[in-house]
């Protein structure tokens, strides 16, 4: 599994010849480092309906074709905009061409422009060559953390940016109820009120936890296979 970042919380996956978009916030994103053009999708899931999450989904999806994973009040949405979707459910699961996806639970909320659009969500995937990666989607910390740790997760993507999310100590805490062999840091540094130290975290999860930290900047990438980086 490729795994690249592309800024805030947005992801590209690409395993088993299949492009996976996770959170596509590329417009208006001051990091990304694309264009909602440029983006090729065959799947976009998104954790939420939030703007800096729900993002190009639909300008990506309508030019791709990608079909859209997401909760099922967002799905119905962006359903009746005319995109393909599967809908799902916290704790559902459903298999895909490159692997299952579960919506697991996160503390946050989701609505487009006032309107409720079903729960938050986090995101694991199991892709088909059997590598766990966990996306937490904008969540403070909880406990039931240590249930989505025992998929046995090979990367875990956290937010450390605080104010909207966990800061940076409750994602530490995060790091050792997850136990995920790698753990990158995400939704940070992208507006002033979500400014974090990244290298400073991961000393400290490195110090408390055996998981590894990698933080990748805009643009980078490194490839998760079943037991961590390759
Ligand atoms: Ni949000
Ligand atoms: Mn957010």
């Amino acid at each position: 599994m490729k795994l690249t970042f592309h800024g805030h919380s947005a992801w590209e996956i690409e395993t088993g010849g299949l492009r996976i978009w996770i959170d596509p916030f590329i417009t208006g994103n001051p990091h990304a480092d694309v264009t909602a053009d440029q983006a090729q999708a065959d799947y976009i899931i998104v954790s939420h309906a939030h703007r800096d999450h729900l993002g190009d989904t639909e300008a990506i999806a309508g030019r791709t074709g990608a079909r859209v994973i997401a909760m099922n009040e967002l799905a119905i949405h962006l359903a009746e905009k005319g995109l393909a979707t599967d809908a799902l459910q916290i704790g559902g699961a459903m298999s895909f061409p490159f692997g299952r996806v579960k919506l697991v639970p996160a503390h946050h909320s989701s609505s487009l422009d006032g309107t409720y659009m079903g729960s938050e969500a986090g995101i694991l995937l199991r892709d088909q060559e059997g590598t766990v990666l966990y996306h937490a989607g904008d969540t403070g910390l909880f406990s039931d953390m240590q249930l989505i740790g025992r998929a046995g997760l090979d990367a875990a993507l956290l937010p450390i940016g605080d104010k909207y999310t966990m800061g940076p100590d409750d994602a530490v805490t995060a790091v050792e109820l997850l136990q995920p062999r790698v753990a990158l840091p995400m939704h940070y540094n992208t507006f002033p009120f979500i400014a974090q130290d990244a290298a400073a975290w991961k000393s400290d999860v490195e110090e408390r936890t055996d998981t590894k930290v990698l933080v990748l900047q805009p643009g980078e990438s490194c490839v998760v296979v079943p037991g961590g980086l390759a």
